[in-house]
Order: C-alpha cells, then structure tokens, then sequence
C-alpha cells in the first residue's frame, strides 16, 4: 500500500511538472516585408524554431514588399482569431494603422526590423519591438575598414593619407541605412583619417542592383581610385564584390584589393570571407531577434507579464529589446559559420 502511494505520488508530480511546462496553445501571426531577403530569412527560420520549441502554432506570410497587402493580411489574423502578431512593417513610417487594429482588440503586437516611430510605439501598451541599434553596426563596420587602413598603410593606394571610399546604401529611410551610413562615416573620422566620399548611392539591401551601382562607380571614377567599400548590408557588399571581380579584384592578387565590409555575417559573406573576397562584416543576430519575438509574442498572448525573466532578453523602456552586433572580421568569423 505505501509502495503505491509513493508511485501514485510521483505521477501526480510528473503530471503537474508537465502542466508546468505545457506548451503554449497560442496562435502568433506574423508578416514579413518580403520573403525575398536574406537576413530576414534568417529571423523567420528562427521564429520558427523558436514556435517549434514553445509548441504554439505560428503563421508567417510574405508582404511583398507591399504595405496595403500587409495591412488586409493583419486583418486576415485579426478575423481568424490570432492571439498576437509579429510585424516586420514594409514600411516602418506607416506603422501606426497597424498598431492601431491590435489596440482595437487588445491584441499584442510585436514590431521587428523595422522600428516604429516612437509616437506609435508609446500610443499602446502591449506593443515591442525587437531590433539591435543600427549606431552600433555602422560605428563597428567603419571601425573594420580603420583597423585594416592601420595595418596595411599600402591599402592608401594613391598614399594621399585619405580613404577614397564608396557607400552602397540601404532601402531610403530605413533606419538601419540612414545610421549604418552616418555611422561608418563617423567611425572613419574618428579613426584619425581624413576621407574622401567617391559615390554613394542606394541598392536597396539587394546584391543584383548593387552589382550595377558598382559597375557604374567603377566606371566613373576609375578602380584604380578605390581603396574601400562600405555596404549597409552583406548582400550589397557580395554585389559590390562580383562588380570587383569582373575587373580582376579581390581575386587572390594582393595588388588588386580592395576592402568590402557589410552587415549581418550572412553565410555568404562569411564564405566570402573565406576565401579572402571580403574584409569583414557585422553580425545582426538573426537568431536572437526571431527568438526574442517569438517569446513575447508566446508570454503575451497567453495573458502573462513580458517581463525579463519571461523571455529571457533585457527589456528597454519597457517595449525595446536591443539584440547587440558583433564586429566579424577574419580572425573570428569562423564561430559564426554554422
Ligand atoms: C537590415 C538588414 C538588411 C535587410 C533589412 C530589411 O537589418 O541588415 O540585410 O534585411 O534589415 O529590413
Ligand atoms: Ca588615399
């Protein structure tokens, strides 16, 4: 008898250790602004991982790239019963009608990517977003190209104590164009060189528009005047080196190199980096942007509080999880190939 009441305990504990841990029966609809991105590729391979862990069911459509599909697809969730959304805005001016269709049902909406304007992000109090400072990238992508310059005083290949360098930009008023831009800038001033902008121009995050933008600098100012390429993303920098390679560079000759940062240490760039394509790249940490999402979304949606201990990720201002970048550079990128 006692025999069994101990066995009879033990599985009333199993059970409620199991019920501890249930998993959620939450239903999280997400949009992203295009699947046709690669670090956002990323961030939905995570998120997924991430519902998968916590056992809820998570949708994910693509927005194309088309903001007022994105709005009637949030109405798509709303109508079918989602109990909180994951948006990656097209785009992030237009933020707040979404915002509001959340507050209209009380839903928890979270904002990754591309942040809200803060007007929007104060009007409701079950809104997050979930992004890592774009300062940060810029001031680390600018720092790769000061301590290369440093290293190899032969990269000043016109030894004018200048950088005559090229910006390849990001989508026009994303904020992680308009700051890496400033910011890389910024970190090469700071870095005691004078510099001298050569182009710069927009390729909208894709590699196919920043091969043509390269091309198209390379022409108008003659590669023998480059010494450096800064891209808002990896992407664009991969674009920039295939516009390279078609004239010979950074093709294992050391005469004829030139250096290519990005951003995001996507597996491309990091084989890139491999074989001496690029100089280096910054890490946006996909994973840890789509896991923090998904966790909010999960502790939100099933009625509890998103707090630090909840998810597991420093909460700022109450509604911001910053995810921190890495500076990835030859003698490290090797940890981040997966
Ligand atoms: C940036 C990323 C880009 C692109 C963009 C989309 O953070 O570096 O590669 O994915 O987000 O919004
Ligand atoms: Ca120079």
């Amino acid at each position: 008898m006692k025999k069994f009441v101990v066995i009879f305990t033990a599985a009333v504990l199993a059970v409620t250790a199991a019920a501890a841990f249930a998993a959620t029966d939450a239903l999280v609809g997400a949009c992203i602004y295009k699947f046709d991105d690669t670090f956002m590729t990323g961030v939905r391979n995570a998120m997924r991982a991430e519902m998968e862990r916590q056992g809820g069911e998570l949708e994910i459509v693509d927005s194309q790239n088309r903001q007022p599909a994105q709005n009637d697809q949030v109405d798509a969730y709303i109508s079918k019963g989602a109990n909180a959304l994951i948006v990656n805005p097209v785009d992030r001016t237009a933020a707040q009608p979404l915002m509001e269709k959340a507050k209209a049902e009380n839903l928890p909406i979270v904002f990754v990517n591309r942040e809200p304007y803060a007007e929007v992000m104060n009007a409701y109090d079950k809104i997050w977003y979930v992004g890592a400072k774009a300062e940060e990238s810029g001031t680390q992508s600018g720092q790769i190209i000061v301590d290369y310059f440093k290293a190899h005083p032969e990269a000043d290949r016109n030894g004018d104590g200048k950088i005559q360098y090229i910006m390849i930009r990001g989508e026009q008023g994303h904020q992680d164009a308009v700051l890496r831009t400033e910011y890389s800038i910024k970190a090469m001033k700071d870095g005691g060189f004078e510099i001298v902008e050569l182009g710069s121009d927009t390729a909208n995050w894709d590699k196919v528009q920043a091969t043509d933008k390269m091309k198209g600098f390379i022409s108008a100012v003659g590669i023998d005047n480059i010494e450096a390429v800064l891209a808002n993303n990896d992407d664009m920098a991969l674009g920039a080196i295939e516009a390279l390679k078609a004239e010979g560079y950074n093709m294992g000759d050391p005469k004829k190199y030139i250096p290519v940062v990005g951003v995001d240490a996507t597996a491309p760039a990091l084989e890139a980096m491999s074989k001496g394509e690029m100089l280096g790249t910054v890490l946006n940490d996909a994973d840890n942007q789509g896991f923090a999402a998904v966790k909010i979304a999960v502790v939100a949606a099933d009625g509890n509080a998103v707090t630090e201990e909840a998810i597991g990720y420093k909460i700022t201002d109450g509604k911001y999880i910053w995810i921190p970048y890495r500076p990835v550079t030859v003698e490290n990128y090797k940890q981040f190939m997966k």
